[in-house]
């Protein structure tokens, strides 16, 4: 089993080397290759994907990755920004099926921005298409307008664009998930408005006749918002396109209690797996040793789980996290009075220490 491991940018290099921590004390025999992406292979290298590292995530059976992205790259060309080196690895590697569930831990209830009857139990997943959408359609780009309501004005255009099989092949992963889960698949669109998610709702719905054990319903984009806040344990899987899942998976985040507790897996059709955490690099609080490890961690754990068949392994460390968590640790993010406050490191120290006594 190759694993290859990017770190990247800002919290991303202290958060996996809390993961690469954990994976080691399991005594599996993985091989972890490192390389840099982002903007640490952009100072490098001067390319956020260098060859190298698309090289070793190809040859690997899975990818640990941390985050990207700096505001002292905002000024490069986009081809050359650091988060260009995560969709790159997406669109190479075919990373269309986007995992986050979104789970509130009994400990954390009360650091959610929810009311705590709202949110305790909550278990919900969310399934983002990712290689297609508006971030991918072509054309895009500048021009003087030719035409519209300021004809010779500058504009900026993106291209909304999803094909047949596109839409199907996501429509499958969601109904197989759900399957596994609690039966029921919300597909997330604006077919009212867009024509994009028209076509999608359409395919959902015959993607859906093939699953008669799974109950599907369609939810306009605006409503799934309101929903997710309103309700959100009314949810089991919910499925939709690129830029709606990116938007809806950082509110989803909210309800757990930090960005830092939430895991993603990214599958590609040979279940070979980008494994991150959702959120980003956090510039404001890198070099502090104060950032959430869990979210990487527990990325650990589903590829473990989806990429290199270890579901024991998995819920190892799954379970070491909840104990960690039920002993009162938390990183500044989660803290909350009568709880007690560590750092990137006790907490990567107290997963493993966890994890070692239960053998
Ligand atoms: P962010 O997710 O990095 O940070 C948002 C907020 O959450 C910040 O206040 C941050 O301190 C906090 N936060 C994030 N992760 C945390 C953790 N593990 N523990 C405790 N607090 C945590 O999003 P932001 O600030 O919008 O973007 C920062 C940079 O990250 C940008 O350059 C952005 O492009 C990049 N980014 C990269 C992603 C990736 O690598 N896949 C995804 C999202 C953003
Ligand atoms: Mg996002």
């Amino acid at each position: 089993m190759k694993i290859a491991v990017l770190p990247g940018d800002g919290i991303g290099t202290e958060i996996v080397a809390e993961a690469v921590k954990v994976l080691q004390a399991l005594d599996l025999k993985f091989e972890m290759e490192s390389a840099l992406v982002g903007g640490a292979a952009y100072d490098a290298h001067g390319h956020p994907l260098p060859d190298a590292t698309l090289k070793l995530a190809r040859e690997s059976d899975a990818i640990l990755f941390g985050a990207v992205g700096d505001w002292k790259y905002d000024k490069l060309d986009r081809p050359l920004r650091p988060e260009q080196a995560i969709l790159g690895l997406r669109k190479n590697l075919g990373l269309f099926a986007n995992f986050r569930p979104a789970i509130c831990y009994a400990e954390l209830v009360g650091a959610s921005s929810l009311k705590p009857e709202l949110v305790s139990g909550l278990d919900i997943l969310i399934i983002r298409e990712l290689t297609g959408d508006i971030y991918f359609g072509q054309p895009r780009g500048r021009r003087v307008s030719p035409d519209g309501n300021f004809p010779g004005a500058e504009e900026a255009f993106d291209t909304m664009r999803y094909t047949r099989p596109e839409i199907e092949r996501i429509g499958h992963v969601a109904f197989q998930a759900a399957r596994k889960r609690g039966k029921r698949v919300t597909s997330v669109d604006k077919a009212n408005v867009l024509e994009t998610f028209q076509l999608w709702k359409d395919v959902m719905t015959e993607v859906g006749k093939e699953y008669p054990d799974v109950a599907l319903d369609h939810m306009y984009v605006d409503n799934a918002a309101m929903q997710l806040v309103k309700a959100p344990k009314k949810f089991d899987v919910v499925v939709t396109g690129n830029m709606f899942g990116d938007i809806l998976s950082d509110a989803a985040a909210m309800l757990t209690g930090s960005i830092g507790m939430l895991p993603s897996a990214s599958l590609n059709a040979s279940n070979q797996g980008l494994y991150e955490p959702s959120h980003g690099s956090a510039p404001d609080i890198a070099g502090k040793g104060v950032a959430n490890p869990l979210a990487t961690i527990l990325s650990a754990a589903m590829m473990l789980r989806f990429s290199l068949n270890q579901p024991s392994a998995a819920d190892r460390i799954e379970s070491a996290v909840q104990s960690v968590l039920a002993c009162g640790l938390r990183t500044p993010d989660i803290w909350s009075e009568g709880t007690n406050k560590v750092g990137t490191r006790e907490m990567g120290d107290a997963v493993v220490a966890a994890m070692t006594k239960k053998t």
